[in-house]
Parts: structure tokens; C-alpha cells; sequence
């Protein structure tokens, strides 16, 4: 070591220690929508997740609410039939008799008042036998639409404030709002009762190791910032991609679309990351004064009947079988024009970006499961070469594997072995399996255990959500005029394809193309 022993500080003595395991205090969690797909999949295998990594208290308290007639026990099953189908760390008989005995259930409708004096009195009787401490959170796992009667029923029964040494949060799930005026009325019914400091709004691609890695890998290190910028990046295309269809989510999902429920989110954050300046630290303040200034500089291309791109999945195959197309899906009215698929150009209007494209993209029951950001570069200004030499050399790449196959590519030319001088692109890759020998956390226990220790770099903020639906909110508008002129509706792909022509017109006419990922 070439510390002197003066010097070395025992990483077990840090506070500031970065390697040590954050563990929760003294506290729980009351879920409001038990019932629903996401707190089965994600929210309930998390706690035990947590649990089972020795990340949550001693005492941690489960309370369940939800309009069943279940008794603790009931609850309990479910939540074990869900940690058993979806957890991603092994079952262990121990940690879950430990958490089990945390395990509450309130039944009620939002708005019955004989309920929520029972969850009053539920978490009493946890902070005493639980030793919670009077520190909970609350966790809307519900349409928003209840968000206003739950959070004035929590503020009634005098649920929202813990006092002055114990603390109350509330963490929302989006969609927060499905314009700029509807998420303003809802930041203001969450802000009539809880401080925006108490206030979580869960966006998981905040909570994935790899869009955190944006970040570490940017200003980690010195080799991408200083051609991070117009004078060297042509384009970025930032790709989520599902195979998926909708599944049971019709009634969620009709109405909202592709640009409402993944770009107004996570693919506006992850531009954020991608575009925003250093950060004077990795604190939530100076985070969101870096990424709001990214969404406050965009401006869309005048042009939005050729910038942007819309569509729905026809039938056609996903995973060698035979699928239906959207307007089929059940649940789903015939004559619907909700996107299921949405592409849009941004522009963000700072010296560093001036005249770089983002192309945003997502869509349902396309060619396979892949979300990636790709920063492509501009081509080299001369080529020394043939042009017969260069005819298969795209530009430059760097490739921000999301996931699945979580990593980072370099593309770059490189000569083909021979006699002649032949140049084609090579890609250099990081993987992350082969480099860490431990998994990534699932986003929902980074999320969790962040709202439980109060640490919010993760979550965006009010404004940021706002700025999103102002960038969101005219290509929406258009859309909506098209519709109502009968002038335009969205367009078709075929299941299990990559999109419909419109988006890769949308390319073409910048010269330019799609990735295949
Ligand atoms: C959610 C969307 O936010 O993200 C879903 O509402 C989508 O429609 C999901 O399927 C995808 O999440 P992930 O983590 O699987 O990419």
C-alpha cells in the first residue's frame, strides 16, 4: 500500500464510505394497492429482496391496504406467492419468518374513515411492538386518479406528519398526470400535504446500475467528455424496445400511449443524463439543477408531421408465435389511436448540443427487448484511404447497453487481416457479467431502500416532470389534431418488426438510419 499509516483510513471507520451497505433505520412501509401487478412483480419481491440482504431494519413493518376482506395472515400468502414467483435472491426460511412478523393488513376502501383510524391505530401498535419509530412511508401503487383522496385521508387522519423526530414520505408511481396541466393539479394535491422533501416519484430507470453508470462513466473518467459534444457526436439515439404486447394493462394503457408512458419518463431522464454538465456533487440538488437545465433547452424542430413518428403492432410473431395486433387486444376499442409506438427529434439548444439530433424511440411487440443509448459520431473529416477501402465503415459508436446485456460497446474501424487495406467496423465491449462477479440490484430495491434512508438523487423532482410534459405536450397536441381532422392516424408495423416506414423516413430525411440493436 503506498499510503503511509498516517494517512490510511480504515474503510470500516468512514462514515462517507461508499463501499459500506446502507442499511435502513427504524421503519415501514404502508402499501396502498396490494393487488396490483406492480406490487406483485416489483414492489413486494424487492422488500424481501432487501430484507434478505440484511438491508432492512430488524423491525421492519409490511401494512397492506386494500379494499379485501383478508385477514394478516391472507396478506401475508399473498405476499409470499409473489416473493416465491418473482424475488431475485434465494428464499430463505429465517429471513422470511423474521419479516413475516412484520406483516399487517388494513381493509378499506380510499375513502372510508373507519379504515384509515384502523391504519392509524396499526401503525401505533407497530411502532410498539415493531419499534418502526413512527417512521413510514407510503407508497401510491395506485391509479392516480385516488392519489388526491388517499393523500387528503392520510393528512385527515393525521397519518402524514410524523413529528418533529419521526418522519412521514409518500413515493408516487407515474403516470404523474397525462399533461402539463393535469401533473401541476397533481404536484399540488401532493404538495398540500407532504414537503417536497418527504415527496418520492418513482421513475425505475432511475434505479437501474446502468443508467447510473451515464454518469460514472461521463465524469469518471477523461477519454468521453472531451469529445462528448457538436464537434464530434453527429447524433444519439436512445432506443427502448419491448417484445411485449400490452398484456392485461388495456385499461391502463388505451388512452395513454408509447410517448406518455416511457418518454415523458424514462427516456426524457435518460436524455438528461446523456446531455446534462458535470454535476458540482452527486447530490439531488445539484442533479436536478443540471438535468432541469437539459430539459429547459429543448426545443422541437418546426416540423412536427416529419420530426415525429407514431404507431400501433399489427398481428404478426413474437417469440415464434403467432401474436395479435393492438386494435385485437382485449379491452381495447376498434377504433383507438393510442400509439404503441412512438419516435420523436429533439433538439437541446446549448453550445454542446447545438445542431445534435436526440432520437428518441420506444414501442411495444417490437424485434426484441432492448433499451440502449447510442452516441454516434461524426465521420472523420478526411479519410487517407480508398473509397473502395472504406465502403463498409459506418461511423463511430458508443453504445450504452442498458439492457438487457448490460454493458457499453465502442464501434470503431479497424483493418481486416490481409493484403489489402480494408476497413470495417470492430466493436470493443464491457460487459458487465464479465467484470463484477456480483448482480445488479433490481431497480425497485435501490428505489426502496433509497426512500426508506431518505436519499432522493433518484427521483425527479416536480420540475422535471413538468419540463417533461412541456417538451411532450405539442407533439401530443399534434397528434391529437390529426386524429380530429381525420387527417392522419397512426401508423402500422407488423409485430416482432422494428417499427413502422414513418420512423424510418423520419431518419432518412436527416440521412440517417435506425439502429438494428
Ligand atoms: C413501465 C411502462 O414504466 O416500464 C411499461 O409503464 C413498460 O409499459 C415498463 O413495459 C418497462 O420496464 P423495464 O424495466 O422492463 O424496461
Amino acid at each position: 500500500m503506498s499510503q503511509s499509516n498516517s494517512e490510511y483510513v480504515n474503510p470500516l471507520r468512514d462514515p462517507q464510505d461508499r463501499r459500506l451497505p446502507r442499511i435502513a433505520g427504524p421503519c415501514g412501509l404502508v402499501l396502498f394497492g396490494v393487488t396490483g401487478d406492480l406490487s406483485r412483480k416489483k414492489i413486494m419481491p424487492a422488500i424481501y429482496d432487501l430484507a434478505n440482504r440484511g438491508l432492512l431494519p430488524p423491525g421492519f413493518s409490511l401494512v397492506g391496504f386494500a379494499r379485501r376482506d383478508w385477514a394478516d395472515q391472507d396478506f401475508a400468502q399473498v405476499v409470499h406467492d409473489s416473493v416465491k414467483a418473482y424475488a431475485r435472491t434465494e428464499f430463505r426460511e429465517e429471513v422470511w419468518k423474521q419479516l413475516a412478523e412484520g406483516f399487517r393488513f388494513v381493509p378499506g376502501n380510499f375513502d372510508d374513515d373507519v379504515a384509515f383510524d384502523q391504519l392509524r391505530r396499526t401503525i401505533q401498535e407497530l411502532d410498539e411492538v415493531r419499534g418502526t419509530d413512527g417512521n413510514h412511508a407510503f407508497y401510491l401503487a395506485i391509479p392516480p386518479g385516488f392519489f388526491g383522496t388517499v393523500v387528503d385521508q392520510l393528512k385527515e387522519h393525521g397519518l402524514a406528519d410524523g413529528g418533529a423526530d419521526s418522519w412521514r414520505r409518500v413515493v408516487v408511481e407515474k403516470p404523474f398526470g397525462h399533461d402539463l396541466e393535469s401533473a401541476r393539479e397533481l404536484n399540488g394535491i401532493l404538495a398540500g400535504v407532504f414537503e417536497s422533501g418527504s415527496i418520492f416519484r418513482i421513475d425505475h430507470y432511475l434505479g437501474k446500475e446502468t443508467v447510473q453508470n451515464i454518469l460514472a462513466m461521463r465524469f469518471a473518467n477523461t477519454m468521453f467528455e472531451p469529445i462528448w459534444n457538436s464537434n464530434y457526436v453527429d447524433h444519439v439515439q436512445i432506443t427502448m424496445a419491448e417484445d411485449g404486447g400490452i398484456g392485461g394493462r388495456a385499461g391502463y394503457y388505451d388512452g395513454i400511449g408509447a410517448a406518455r408512458d416511457v418518454i415523458q419518463n424514462h427516456l426524457l431522464q435518460l436524455m438528461s443524463l446523456v446531455a446534462m454538465e458535470e454535476p458540482t456533487s452527486f447530490d439531488a440538488e445539484s442533479l436536478r439543477i443540471e438535468k432541469q437545465k437539459v430539459l429547459s433547452s429543448v426545443v422541437l424542430p418546426r416540423r412536427l408531421d416529419l420530426t415525429t413518428a407514431r404507431a400501433q403492432y399489427a398481428e404478426g410473431w413474437a417469440g415464434g408465435e403467432k401474436v395479435a395486433g393492438f386494435l385485437e387486444e382485449e379491452g381495447i376499442a376498434k377504433s383507438s389511436t393510442t400509439e404503441t409506438y412512438a419516435a420523436v427529434t429533439l433538439n437541446i439548444a446549448t453550445r454542446r448540443w447545438a445542431g445534435v439530433p436526440f432520437y428518441l424511440r420506444t414501442g411495444k411487440r417490437l424485434g426484441r427487448r432492448v433499451t440502449e443509448v447510442a452516441v454516434v459520431f461524426k465521420k472523420a473529416p478526411h479519410q487517407p484511404f480508398s473509397a473502395s477501402s472504406t465502403e463498409d465503415l459506418t461511423q463511430n459508436a458508443l453504445v450504452i447497453r442498458i439492457q438487457p446485456d448490460e454493458g457499453v460497446t465502442l464501434r470503431f474501424g479497424s483493418k481486416v487481416p490481409g493484403t489489402a487495406m480494408e476497413i470495417r467496423d470492430v466493436n470493443m465491449d464491457f460487459a458487465y457479467g464479465g467484470s463484477f462477479t456480483e448482480s445488479s440490484p433490481e431497480a425497485y430495491e435501490r428505489l426502496i431502500l433509497d426512500v426508506l434512508l431518505g436519499d432522493p438523487p433518484l427521483f425527479p423532482r416536480h420540475e422535471e416532470v413538468e419540463l417533461s410534459w412541456k417538451i411532450l405536450d405539442p407533439i401530443l397536441e399534434h397528434w391529437a389534431k390529426q386524429d380530429a381532422a381525420g387527417k392522419g392516424k397512426p401508423d402500422e408495423y407488423e409485430s416482432g418488426t422494428w417499427g413502422p416506414p414513418s420512423a424510418d423516413a423520419m431518419l432518412a430525411r436527416d440521412g440517417r438510419v435506425w439502429r438494428r440493436p
